[in-house]
């Protein structure tokens, strides 16, 4: 699911980019450019990098939004 549209970053590459070392938003975002354009995306991609940090599954409102997707 993309979390960032600007630059095309999914849920999945934020968990990789955690698992390659990102431990802060800032780290993300300089390796995969997320949040760096409109910003829209900072509040999912934090609960989705946060998820990842605390080694749970995909945050309650990811899971919502692929939901929605999934529906229409
Ligand atoms: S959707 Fe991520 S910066 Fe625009």
């Amino acid at each position: 699911m993309f979390i960032c549209v600007c630059h095309a970053v999914t849920d999945s590459a934020i968990r990789q980019a955690v698992g390659e070392g990102a431990n802060s938003f800032r780290d993300l975002s300089f390796s995969t450019g997320c949040g760096t354009q409109c910003g829209s995306c900072v509040k999912l991609a934090r609960e989705v990098m946060d998820a990842a940090l605390t080694g749970q599954g995909s945050p309650k409102s990811a899971v919502k939004l692929q939901l929605m997707a999934s529906n229409s």
